[in-house]
């Protein structure tokens, strides 16, 4: 890894670009290193979620898919907590189970092992899908063996929002307790919903959860829990939540599949594109991120060799890229984040860049690029390339202010540690970099159309992180884009 004053001097005293000004020698996709498959990339958050990762699989997507009218389009953590925002025909589309790749034809998604699935918020969002395309454009697949999150888990998460602390910042969309469900061994499988003895099992599950809301003094039958696109609704009697369940699942059924056999076959064929998506990001991994105010998934790239049992390992695949925004970080939830922007800088930012939560329309957080934090993440989760979005969000008036590194009370350089209370004891230090005209940048869809502050930060950040920049966005529209690939 780089010094990172070195690099600075390197880049903006020296005129060193790191080919950041140019595209790449060779396509990373299609030409994969030693042992990985060609055709294949997978893309992960490389911050704490909406970086703008919906985008770029819509991108990559339109790249490897459309052209080829085939590919398989994967999605191996996370459920209804992810919001991933695509723009289609100027209407904003917000999914958050489906894959980004749902839309283009030829296209299979699939919602893997990994995930954990909210039958009623697939269906509204394929009502969605619909409404705004006229048709669900790919062919769907649910696996069969990925976990439900239902109503039960929501009314367990909200009960427990009074007895723990932990799960403060969380969406309320049953993600801890579904998780959790696995470890303590009783998860409720989609292949369980789609058995034939569903309500023998879906039945045992409301009276487990019944007997745990009532231990914490909660009542599951009138608990509130949310939907989407809907007003809440509470859980109801047991009658009533097989019977919204039972409705639900006639509708979903002929998506179920064992996916398993399908997927190795159409691995073992380089021909066929693989787009792996990821949900949230490494900044909400349990064991990476600030904990405790972590999702319960594993977002980083290691999460696809246990979503496809073992079928394909992060290292097979092509390219792995991890998504950042370009000059911010934006953070939804209770975390504290060392670099926490004052206001009016992150109000500016947070109305010009719309950040306002996609799931639960908080507003976000809004803190300066984190070098310690980001290399972090990238090196735990293996990212081999870097997209940069929101390339667009910069004043020339305003200076860029990067934390190049953490400092203790005392004055020693210490380094991002996955702990909140570590992080509240740090002092980060920054430095500025020129900024550009955002205005300028917008729509630019060249290298050399990007402003020279703007080359010179990409070639910063790139090397900073040790990862080759592969896409940039430059305007929240689809082909707002740049790309590092060779013509
Ligand atoms: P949970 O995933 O609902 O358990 O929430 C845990 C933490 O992750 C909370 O701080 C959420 O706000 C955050 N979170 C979960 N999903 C996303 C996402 O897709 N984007 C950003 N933050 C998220």
């Amino acid at each position: 890894m780089k010094d990172i004053s070195e690099l600075i001097d390197s880049i903006y005293t020296h005129g060193q670009r790191y080919g950041a000004d140019r595209p790449l020698p060779a396509n990373p996709i299609m030409t994969a290193p030693a042992g990985a498959r060609p055709n294949s990339i997978a893309v992960e958050g490389g911050a704490f979620g909406d970086e703008g990762k919906g985008r770029v699989v819509d991108e990559v997507c339109a790249l490897l898919v459309k052209g080829r009218g085939q590919g398989v389009v994967y999605r191996w953590n996370g459920g209804a907590n992810a919001g991933h925002t695509v723009m289609v025909n100027d209407r904003r589309l917000a999914l958050h189970q489906l894959p980004s790749g749902v839309l283009f034809s030829g296209a299979t998604v699939v919602l893997g092992k990994g995930m954990v699935i909210h039958p009623g918020d697939v269906l509204a969002e394929i009502q969605e899908v619909l409404g705004v395309m006229g048709a669900v454009p790919a062919e769907l697949m649910i696996d069969e063996m990925a976990v439900l999150a239902l109503d039960t888990h929501r009314a367990l998460e909200g009960a427990y929002r009074q007895w723990a602390t932990g799960g403060r910042g969380s969406t309320g969309r049953g993600i801890s307790p579904a998780y959790a469900d696995v470890l303590y061994r009783h998860p409720v499988r989609v292949r369980d919903l789609a058995a034939r003895n569903w309500k023998d099992r879906l039945s045992k599950h409301y009276d487990m959860y019944a007997a745990l809301l009532s231990g914490l003094g909660a009542d599951l039958e009138s608990a509130q829990v949310a939907r989407l696109n809907h007003e809440p609704i509470p859980v109801g009697s047991k009658f009533v939540f097989l019977d919204r369940l039972g409705a639900q699942r006639s509708v979903l059924l002929p998506y179920v599949a064992g996916v398993y056999d399908y997927l190795q076959e159409k691995w073992a064929d380089p021909a066929i594109p693989f787009v792996f998506e990821g949900a949230q990001g490494v900044g909400l991994d349990p064991r990476f991120g600030v904990y405790p105010d972590v999702t319960s998934s594993d977002p980083t790239f290691s999460g696809i060799l246990a979503s496809t049992e073992g079928l394909i390992a992060p290292d097979e695949i092509a390219v792995r890229m991890a998504t950042i925004k370009a000059t911010y970080t934006s953070s939804v939830g209770s975390r504290r984040l060392p670099t926490a922007m004052d206001e009016p800088l992150a109000h500016r930012i947070r109305e010009d860049a719309h950040e306002y939560g996609a799931t639960t329309r908080r507003p976000r957080d809004i803190a300066y690029i984190d070098i310690p934090c980001l290399r972090f993440f990238a090196r735990v989760s293996g990212a081999t390339h870097l997209v940069l979005t929101h390339l667009d969000i910069a004043y020339p008036d305003t200076p860029i202010q990067i934390c190049t590194q953490y400092v203790t009370g005392e004055g020693k350089a210490t380094a991002y540690r996955p702990d909140q209370l570590a992080l509240d004891r740090v002092t980060p230090q920054y430095v500025e970099l020129p900024s550009w005209d955002g205005k300028v940048v917008e729509g630019v869809t060249t290298i050399e159309a990007l402003p020279a502050e703007a080359q010179q930060y990409v070639a910063f950040i790139s090397q900073a992180l040790g990862v080759t920049p592969l896409f940039g966005t430059t305007g929240p529209q689809r082909d707002a884009i740049i790309s590092w690939l060779p013509a």
